[in-house]
C-alpha cells in the first residue's frame, strides 16, 4: 500500500499543514520553519518523539513499545504517519 497525504494540526498555534504522500511530518515542519529536534530521521533514535493529542497513528518507528504504540500518546514524526485524515500534535 502506498502512502497517502494527510493533515497535521499543531495544537499550540492552531496551524494546519498538509503532509504529502512523499514527505514526512518532520520534513514538512522543517520546511515551514517549525523547529523540532531530530537526529536519525529513520525511527531509531527517539529524538523526534512528539506528543499526539488526536488522530490515529500509523507507527513506523523502532523506538516505542507495542504498548506505547497502542496507547497513541506519542509518535516519531520522522517516519510515522496518520492512519486517518489528520493528526493533532502537541506542538
Ligand atoms: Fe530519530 Fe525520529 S529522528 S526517531
Amino acid at each position: 500500500m502506498s502512502d497517502t497525504s494527510f493533515q497535521v494540526v499543531l495544537a499550540r498555534t492552531g496551524t494546519t499543514f498538509n503532509i504529502p504522500a512523499d514527505a514526512s511530518i518532520l520534513e514538512v515542519l522543517e520546511l515551514e520553519g517549525v523547529s523540532v529536534p531530530s537526529s536519525c530521521q529513520q525511527g531509531v533514535c527517539g529524538t523526534c518523539e512528539t506528543k499526539v493529542l488526536g488522530g490515529d497513528i500509523d507507527h513506523r518507528d523502532m523506538v516505542l513499545t507495542a504498548y506505547e504504540k497502542s496507547s497513541g500518546q506519542s509518535m516519531m514524526i520522522c517516519c510515522s504517519r496518520a492512519k486517518g485524515a489528520s493528526l493533532t500534535l502537541d506542538l
